[in-house]
């Protein structure tokens, strides 16, 4: 489960920040589908945890502010695409509170990102 946060929730949380920052709306709009998809195989590859059903958890948590966020990004609105990243943020951290982590705290990407990854520059 922490293998899966680290390599495929993580960094896909980040990287919609990061291109949302850029401008690059094309990207985060892409990367949000891919951490839905990737919310999608955690739950499949951990059925339950803790007595709890993953996948239940996971929707419960999560359908609003990916909604929210994918209404923010296809208007390219900047104030709602920060409201809706912190209700993921937020999100993230109930779930992590209810599984007994709450010492992982998870919020706004800070300082500079060490991706090589360039964003806004497609096509050029
Ligand atoms: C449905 C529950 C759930 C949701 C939603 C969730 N997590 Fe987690 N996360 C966990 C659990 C449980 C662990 C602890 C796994 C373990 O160590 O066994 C964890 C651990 C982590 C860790 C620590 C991994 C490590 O080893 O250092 C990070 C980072 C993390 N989550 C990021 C996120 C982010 C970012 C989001 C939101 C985009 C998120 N998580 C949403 C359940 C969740």
């Amino acid at each position: 489960m922490s293998d899966m946060m680290i390599g495929t929730i993580q960094p896909r949380h980040e990287r919609i920040w990061r291109a949302e920052q850029a401008g690059d709306w094309d990207f985060a709009a892409y990367e949000l589908g891919n951490l839905r998809g990737a919310f999608g195989r955690l739950g499949r590859a951990h059925p339950m945890e803790q007595n709890t059903p993953l996948p239940d958890m996971i929707e419960s948590v999560t359908r609003q502010p990916f909604e929210d966020l994918k209404v923010a990004i296809d208007r390219k609105d900047d104030a709602d695409f920060g409201k809706a990243y912190d209700e993921l943020s937020e999100a993230c951290n109930s779930c992590h509170q209810a599984l007994n982590h709450r010492t992982i705290v998870i919020g706004r990407p800070a300082g500079a990102s060490q991706s090589d990854l360039l964003f806004g520059k497609a096509g050029r």
